[in-house]
């Protein structure tokens, strides 16, 4: 599963930021998390772990927000194009750092793509200090404006490997957590581009090569039309 998830993203690097060029959500989900993880903390938010920082969209806002910012995945092609410092692959399911070494942990967009969140969840936990914060944003799906899930009447092979509610759990199982949800008007537009990057087009069809899954996924969507709502659960603990 692991390996499925590294080739993916080592597969989507241009896919994604052509995305992220023309809708800048991945930025501005970045910024909304860190400000949840700011406001709940105890003022000191200044060594971060980008957790899943990916091509650098996190790292980039976070380097700016605080003093120390590392950043890791486990997708050694997303993270050639991340120029923050340092840079370090690795699983979140076995973080090579000391106890108590952040401040914060921030998985964005990252946590629910782990088979098994609960790892993750202890390991974010023993890299934080007593006061830290972790904070993960994780998908709620496309909405049409009468607030039908696209997807409900879709046929396709797969939904995505951890469910956000599933992310949730874990989290609040070791953490006093808050959560919220952030809405994004966009585009059946925006979201065939979204399919084009095959790390998420394998959400629908695991199963087919990186070319295949994203010409399916756009087939799949092709008769989707006009403006969508695009829903992200943000769930923000503090370590106790
Ligand atoms: C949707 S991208 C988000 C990237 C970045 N945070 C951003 O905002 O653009 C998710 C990232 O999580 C990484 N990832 C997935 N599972 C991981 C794991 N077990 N350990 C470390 N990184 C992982 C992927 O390689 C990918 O780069």
């Amino acid at each position: 599963m692991k390996d499925a998830i590294k080739a993916n993203f080592d597969a989507s690097v241009s896919a994604y930021d052509a995305y992220e060029r023309r809708t800048g959500r991945f930025a501005a989900l970045a910024r909304l998390l860190y400000a949840e993880m700011a406001a709940r903390g105890d003022g000191t938010l200044d060594a971060l772990l980008d957790a899943g920082a990916g091509s650098g969209v996190s790292t980039r806002v976070f380097g700016e927000a605080a003093s120390r910012t590392v950043a890791l995945d486990i997708s050694r092609e997303m993270l050639r194009e991340n120029s923050g410092s340092p840079c370090i692959q690795g699983d979140f399911d076995h973080l090579p750092f000391a106890d108590g070494t952040f401040d914060g942990v921030a998985f964005t967009a990252s946590l629910f793509l782990v088979p098994d969140p609960t790892v993750a969840v202890e390991e974010a936990e023993r890299v934080l200090r007593t006061g830290g914060v972790v904070g993960a944003v994780a998908p709620l799906g496309w909405y049409t404006d009468d607030g039908t899930d696209v997807f409900e009447t879709l046929d396709r092979d797969s939904r995505s490997p951890t469910r956000t509610d599933d992310v949730e759990a874990a989290l609040a199982e070791t953490f006093a957590v808050s959560t919220g949800t952030w809405r994004f008007a966009t585009t059946a537009d925006d979201l065939r581009l979204f399919h084009e990057i095959p790390a998420m087009a394998a959400r629908l069809y695991p199963r087919l090569s990186p070319d295949e899954r994203v010409e399916k996924a756009v087939e799949l969507l092709d008769t989707v039309d006009g403006t969508l709502e695009q829903r992200w659960r943000w769930i923000v603990g503090v370590s106790e």
